[in-house]
């Protein structure tokens, strides 16, 4: 059996995970929230790298992983080149805002990019930007919208504050609209945003379609590991599945049991500070 490493700042990489164990159900998955730093997305890119170098040792050392998944668009961002120099053996999958996606499928060549500042201001995803603006099959604006704040109100599971942020950034984001090209297509470039997906989609209306980008990435990570084993694992059992938090425990059993199609109880993992 394979084992996958898997982690976030917090519980939003639990978006990737619920498509992870849709996609490779054979896997065992040990999870890892690194909640007691969350949120990554207003932390400097050096405490970012740090706290992810400290993740990824744990997961090789003590559990042997396989395949390492950064299910964070802000650890991607600014610390998945150190993890591959780090762990050159390892393979690391990451994710991105999924603006490929969302130029290929918008008709209004006019997308919303909602994600955390660290992701937003790094210069991968000004790469990426230019790369999809560049390549694009018609022309394709994009209006990037940092949401400060809305990572850290998922994680504290604050659905008053969720949805207060939800309804000012996306007011926000529809002031740069061109009112005769709308936005049709939403990207949701933070795991933790899927979280609050009913309520985005209700702020924006039916017009515009929603992209996140956990299926994607269960997909790259099942070819990353090659052909799987005919073992098939009732979706609804824990075995296999490891739940780790270098914060609450409890805040995250809990959020499993809301989002995840498997029972686990999460453990407490101890993992050295930053200084
Ligand atoms: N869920 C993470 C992301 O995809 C991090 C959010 C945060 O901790 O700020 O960017």
């Amino acid at each position: 059996m394979k084992t996958i490493g898997v982690f976030d700042s917090g519980v939003g990489g639990l978006s990737v995970l619920r498509a992870l164990l849709a996609e490779i159900p054979e896997a065992a998955f040990v999870y890892v929230a690194d909640s007691a730093y969350a949120p990554y997305g207003e932390r400097s890119a050096q405490a970012v790298i740090e706290r992810s170098r400290r993740i990824a040792d744990h997961l090789v050392q003590q559990h042997a992983i396989d395949v390492l998944v950064v299910a964070c668009n802000t650890a991607t961002a600014l610390a998945i080149d150190d993890l591959r120099r780090a762990c050159p053996h390892l393979p690391i999958v990451g994710v991105e805002p999924a603006l490929k996606t969302a130029a290929t499928i918008s008709r209004s060549g006019h997308v919303g990019v909602l994600a955390t500042r660290g992701t937003l201001d790094s210069e991968r995803f000004a790469q990426l930007r230019s790369r999809v603006e560049a390549t694009a099959a018609q022309p394709i604006h994009f209006i990037c919208q940092p949401c400060d704040g809305l990572a850290d109100a998922i994680e504290r599971g604050d659905t008053s504050t969720t949805r207060l942020l939800c309804q000012h950034y996306t007011q926000a984001m529809r002031a740069h609209e061109d009112p005769s090209h709308r936005i049709d297509t939403l990207v949701l470039g933070c795991t933790h945003y899927p979280f609050a997906a009913e309520v985005l989609s209700q702020l924006c209306g039916s017009g515009v379609s929603l992209v996140e980008t956990g299926t994607p990435v269960a997909r790259r990570t099942r070819a990353v590991l090659g052909p799987g084993t005919a073992i098939q694992r009732d979706p609804g059992a824990s075995a296999g599945l490891q739940l780790l938090s270098t914060g609450s425990p409890a805040a995250l059993t809990d959020a499993a049991q809301r989002w995840l199609p498997a029972r686990a109880v999460a453990s407490s993992l101890v993992l050295e500070p930053l200084p």
